[in-house]
This record gives structure tokens, sequence and C-alpha cells, in this order.
């Protein structure tokens, strides 16, 4: 069993990854804003409630779960948010915002989880850029470049920690049906979409897949609609 680090933990793919990891035993760590949605999920797991984009946080964070774990196997990354609109209707607070929270906070969270990773010379650092990580979708410009800019960087810490004992997942996931949609102005068909539980049960393969071996990016798409 793991010790696993999982921010965004209080929704969706992350709170599914967090029950289905906490009902077989492995130990937890959990983090997201809410206090109040990290207690909801009823888990006896240690959480701390912080936002990833407040200075010094992911220092925080990566220091909170080795306190509570002693230390951290897999980190996964599930903190995010959504932003679809046009181009032309995006204002500068919009793009900072999403840039802050899913590229900026992205990059200091692996970037302190992989140093507390790689000073045990092994771990695991998985994150969610979704297919708007690596396919364009219209009316997403902001977005689009905000996962964009995760692919690329957790590829570039891959190379930095290669044979280290750091292996890095990237999960290209089409829609997901999660609140994430909730706010979303866009007509969807979250019945199409991959069920959360779906999405959780590969990451969960990815955490269980031989030390020796990565699965390195993931593409799940709805069948009915897929991105290339
Ligand atoms: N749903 C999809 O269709 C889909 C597809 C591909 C990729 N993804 C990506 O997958 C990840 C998880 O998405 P989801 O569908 O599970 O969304 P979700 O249900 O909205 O969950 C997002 C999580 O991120 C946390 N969060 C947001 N801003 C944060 C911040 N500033 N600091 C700390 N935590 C923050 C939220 O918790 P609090 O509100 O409590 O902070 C929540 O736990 C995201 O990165 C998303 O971009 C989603």
């Amino acid at each position: 069993m793991n010790n696993i680090l999982i921010t965004g933990a209080s929704s969706g793919i992350g709170a599914e990854l967090a029950r289905s990891l906490s009902a077989r035993g492995d130990s937890l760590f959990l983090t997201a804003r809410s206090q109040e949605k990290l207690d909801a999920l009823g888990l006896s797991a240690p959480s701390l409630a912080i936002d990833l984009t407040a200075p010094g946080a992911s220092a925080k964070v990566v220091e909170s779960a080795t306190a509570a774990l002693g230390q951290v196997d897999v980190t996964v990354h599930c903190a995010g948010i959504g932003l679809i609109k046009p181009a032309a209707d995006t204002t500068d607070a919009e793009f900072t915002q999403v840039m802050n929270t899913n590229t900026r906070a992205a990059f200091l969270l692996a970037r302190d989880a992989c140093k507390a990773m790689a000073a045990a010379k092994k771990g695991l650092f998985i994150t969610i850029p979704g297919i708007l990580g690596k396919a364009p979708m219209r009316n997403a410009a902001a977005y689009v470049a905000s996962k964009y800019a995760v692919t690329g960087l957790v590829k570039c810490l891959a190379q930095e920690y290669q044979r280290s004992g750091l292996r890095f997942c990237l999960f290209h996931f089409g829609g997901v049906d999660t609140p994430f949609w909730d706010n979303i102005q866009m007509a969807v068909q979250r019945d199409k979409m991959i069920p959360a539980a779906t999405a959780a049960a590969l990451i969960l393969q990815a955490i269980d897949a031989p030390p020796h071996l990565v699965l390195s990016e993931v593409v799940m798409q709805p069948d009915s609609h897929q991105l290339v």
C-alpha cells in the first residue's frame, strides 16, 4: 500500500479517487480549499484546506503530507478550474486566474512534491491536463493554454528526473461527469461523459503499475465527442 497525496480531493475525480484508495487501505493526505467539502467525504485521512495559488501553499502541502504520512510515494494533482468561453469574451482577470490555478499552482506543487519524492529516490507524480492539454477546442483558448502548459512542464520534469526513481503520468481525459461542469455555460451531455469513478479507476491502474514500468500518458474520451 502507498502513501498518497491528493490535491483537489474535495470534489470530482480527486474525491472519487480518495474514496477508492481509502477503501482499499492506502494512506492518504487530502487537500483542497474547502475543509467542509473535505470533511463531507467522511474519510479519516488527514487533510489541509489551502488555496494552492497562495504564496508558499505548495511547500506547506508537501511538508504537511510528509509529516502526516512519513513519506509521500505518490502525488496525484487533481486541483484545477474550468473556463470555457470565446477568447473575445475572456477577461484579463479570468485568463490570469485560470493560468494561476491550472498552470502556476501545478508547477509549484510538482516542483515541491518531486523534490520531496526524489529525496526518497522513488515516487510517482500524476496529473490531469485532460484532452485539452494536447488538443485544441474552440471557446477554450485560456483553459487550453493553461493545460498545454501543464503537459509541457510535466514532460520537462520527466526528463529532469530521468533515472532518479521518479515516474510521471499524464491523464488526457475528455469530459468527465463532475461538478467541474456545474458552472460552465456550454451545452454538454453529462450522461455521455466519462463517469468520475471510471476516471478514478484508470488512475488507480497507473498507481498500481509495477515500479519499473510507467503509464506515461493515457487518453480516454467519450466515443461521441473525440478531439484530436
Ligand atoms: N471534469 C472534466 O471533464 C475534466 C476533463 C479533463 C481534465 N479535467 C481536470 O481534472 C482535474 C479535476 O477536475 P474535476 O472534474 O474533478 O473538477 P472538480 O470536481 O471541479 O474538482 C476540482 C478540485 O480542485 C480544487 N481546487 C480548485 N481550485 C483550487 C485552488 N485554487 N486551490 C486548491 N484546490 C483547488 C477544488 O476544491 P475546492 O473547491 O474545495 O478548492 C476541487 O477539489 C482538473 O484539473 C480538471 O481541469 C477535468
